[in-house]
């Protein structure tokens, strides 16, 4: 039998492109977790839609990208061209300054917040704009029997575009983040128009109580019911692909990474972060709660470093540059407090790293630190569970990441607000014996190695089918 034909839908592409003369480009990796999530589904015959993260104005330049695409991916991946005023409208206005504050529980940006109740409606605007441009292409490349998956808060409108035009669509939509309690959502001027647009879906992946207690729909098990039309509601669990990184520690590379990370950091311990530059991360507070241990334990001084990667990302909201320099100043203070001559406690790198060097990293580092104020899932902590069958390292983790559900019992779950609690687990870190490593490592490697990304899509695509096969006897 041939496989089932999947539309993934997200405003991210795996690859960004960058442009280097009229029509040429380069392609590379897209970073965050949707991208690896997704890239772990291979089941389906899979086209992916998305933007490509650059404004191509000319038509010379939008073929020249579409057929670079084409050529050089197996999951075929179809460009939506966004105009540099809908970018900055929906993307970094709509998307990055409201709803993804708001669903992580962060609130609005305290200083922009009068600016942006002014530029409310015309940022609204162009997110229904985006979103309908989204559904052009994907009904352009429909066929009959698709399924349709849409992904996080971008795409929250697309729903209703698709099935306004197409009512028997096979559509299902996704949300990467969390998504915040009904109290932070009734905020939002179009609190009811989101909602009831992801509701046109057949499928969605959670919120019942913002359903209930804003729209005043009924709850049940299977679903919420609006005017006749029941939307199953469930929860999915994302994951990775732990294979691919289990098989990469294995390549040669990988392996010459790991022996040149050794040497450099031999005689100290090494703890890791890695993020995207984002408030959710907490990364002040974790490079805090750092210093914090080394006032404390002034022995660990020459015998510790926390190697923190931290990927810029949404570089044109304010927020984000603000976060930056923050960041930079309070790193900068704590190595000129603690650095010597030869070493100083925080390497903190403004860049991305290619994967195999992130394998690397993950496998050869002693302790994990992941300290996210808020997070969907978090699966940097997934992958450094992944690389560590043979170090058995320890995992800081927050009880405010999606994680903390299914890693928590081998994890060391901190409040990341509470710099006490995360220095004195540092502590703890740093000092366990190998039983207890191994013990808790295992835990997690099970579970990382029996929750994939192939699996999540597999039950949601599974899901989606049964769902409308109900439909249609019900009716
Ligand atoms: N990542 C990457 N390159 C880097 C650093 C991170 O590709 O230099 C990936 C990392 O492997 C992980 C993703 O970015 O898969 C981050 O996902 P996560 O769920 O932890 O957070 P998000 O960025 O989605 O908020
Ligand atoms: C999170 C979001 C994704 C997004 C990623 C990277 O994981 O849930 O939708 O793709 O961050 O952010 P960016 O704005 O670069 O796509």
């Amino acid at each position: 039998t041939s496989k089932q034909r999947l539309l993934v839908v997200a405003n991210r592409l795996p690859v960004s492109a960058v442009r280097h003369g009229e029509d040429s480009w380069q392609l590379e990796m897209s970073v965050g977790g949707l991208v690896t999530a997704l890239l772990g589904v291979k089941e389906f015959d899979t086209r992916w839609i998305g933007w490509a993260g650059v404004n191509v104005p000319d038509e010379i330049g939008q073929k020249a990208l579409a057929k670079a695409l084409d050529e050089k991916l197996m999951q075929r991946c179809i460009p939506v061209f966004l105009d540099e005023e809908v970018v900055h409208q929906y993307y970094n206005g709509y998307c990055n300054n409201i709803l993804w504050p708001l669903f992580h529980y962060i609130g609005l940006p305290q200083e922009d917040r009068l600016a942006t109740t002014r530029s409310f409606q015309s940022q609204f605007d162009a997110y229904k704009k985006a979103n309908q441009l989204f559904a052009d292409v994907v009904n352009e490349h429909y066929e009959e029997g698709d399924v349709v998956w849409c992904h996080d808060y971008h795409l929250m409108f697309l729903p209703k575009c698709l099935k306004e035009r197409n009512s028997k669509m096979k559509v299902g939509w996704f949300l990467h983040t969390p998504f915040p309690s009904s109290e932070i959502h009734r905020m939002l001027p179009s609190r009811l128009e989101l909602l009831r647009s992801v509701l046109a879906a057949d499928l969605v992946g959670h919120f019942v109580s913002a359903c209930t207690r804003i729209l005043g729909l009924e709850g049940t098990p299977e679903g919420v019911e609006d005017q006749g039309k029941l939307t199953r509601i469930a929860a999915f669990p994302v994951g990775i692909d732990s294979e691919r990184f289990i098989k990469a520690l294995e390549l040669p590379e990988v392996q010459d990474h790991m022996k040149v990370l050794k040497q450099r950091f031999a005689g100290r311990k090494v703890m890791l972060g890695v993020d995207r530059l984002d408030m959710i991360k907490g990364i002040p507070q974790k490079i805090l709660a750092f210093e914090k241990f080394l006032e404390e334990n002034p022995n660990w001084c020459n015998k510790v470093v926390l190697l923190q990667i931290a990927v810029p990302t949404r570089t044109d909201v304010p927020e984000y540059q603000k976060l930056t320099s923050q960041v930079h100043e309070i790193v900068g203070r704590i190595n000129g407090r603690f650095g010597s001559l030869t070493a100083v406690p925080i390497h903190h790198l403004d860049r991305s790293l290619d994967f195999h060097e992130l394998c690397a990293l993950y496998a050869v580092t002693d302790v994990a630190l992941v300290t996210s104020l808020r997070d969907g899932m978090n699966l940097v902590s997934y992958e450094y569970v992944a690389c560590q069958e043979s170090k058995k390292g320890v995992l800081i983790l927050s009880e405010f990441a999606g994680a903390a559900q299914s890693l928590g019992a081998g994890a060391i779950l901190v409040n990341p607000w509470n710099v006490t609690e995360v220095a004195s687990s540092i502590g703890y870190a740093l000092n366990m014996p190998a039983d207890e490593r191994e013990k808790r490592h295992h835990h997690n490697f099970k579970h990382v190695i029996s929750h994939t990304a192939q699996e999540w899509a597999a039950t949601f695509v599974s899901e989606l089918n049964v769902t409308i096969v109900e439909a249609q006897l019900r009716t």
